[in-house]
């Protein structure tokens, strides 16, 4: 896989201080170029990437007719892509760790209403909750492209385990949250995840989930 990358790419695998980092480098960026590769028919080495301002990557073209966004995350050893048509999209992952300074990140990080909604489940729901947030709001920053370069606790997310995922609002800006649909994801026993993308009249997202094994 390390071959399919980009001077870019190698460049930066290269740099990684552990093996074992540069290694998921690879293959991350690796089954990308694979997967892509697969939608446009191409080889997976002739696939250029540009990146945006606060470095999210994207395909510098395609010819497929249409311009085929993809989103990546990854987190303990799984990774997990999304891919889309013609618009912008966002991905994020994580695995249900315990997490020491939970009400600290919350209090620094989270909206008003988030923090207010963890402090109500019940201490077995915490975890989950915690995490349902900071995959929600970070799926939504990365299909915006700003990344945490953006305050976290200017919009707020659903987080309730069983309740649905959903933008709840965003600071100065009241159309905003009904412009996105936010999905939970569980790709794998023990971890979150969280895919955001547009809601668009007339558009019904149909969700189609593989397995890379
Ligand atoms: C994007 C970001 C939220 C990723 O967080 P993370 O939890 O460390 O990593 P994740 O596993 O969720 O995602 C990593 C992937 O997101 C993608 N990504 C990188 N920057 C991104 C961005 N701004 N928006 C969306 N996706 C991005 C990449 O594909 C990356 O995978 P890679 O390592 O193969 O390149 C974080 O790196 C960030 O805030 N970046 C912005 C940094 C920034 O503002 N830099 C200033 C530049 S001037």
């Amino acid at each position: 896989m390390a071959q399919t990358l980009a001077a870019d790419e190698q460049l930066r695998a290269e740099r990684f201080y552990f093996e074992r980092d540069r290694l998921h480098f690879i293959v991350g960026r690796g089954l990308l170029r694979t997967i892509l590769g697969q939608y446009l028919q191409c080889e997976p080495s002739r696939l250029h990437f540009c990146y945006g301002p606060f470095a999210k990557p994207a395909l510098l073209e395609t010819s497929s007719g249409g311009k085929l966004s993809f989103n990546l995350a990854h987190s303990a050893g799984l990774a997990l892509y999304a891919i889309v048509r013609d618009h912008e999209i966002g991905v994020d992952l994580e695995q249900l760790r315990p997490v020491m300074d939970m009400e600290q990140i919350a209090e620094r990080f989270f909206a008003v209403g988030e923090r207010a909604a963890l402090q109500a489940l019940p201490a077995q729901q915490q975890r989950e909750g915690f995490f349902n947030c900071w995959t929600r709001k970070e799926a939504y920053l990365k299909a915006l492209g700003s990344g945490l370069a953006r305050p976290l606790a200017e919009f707020e997310v659903s987080l309730t385990p069983g309740e649905p995922a959903r933008l709840v609002k965003v600071n100065g800006e009241p159309d905003e949250a009904s412009r996105w649909v936010i999905q939970a994801l569980t790709p794998a026993a023990g971890y979150v995840a969280a895919l955001a993308l547009p809601a668009i009249t007339g558009i019904t997202w149909q969700l189609n989930c593989w397995q890379w094994v």
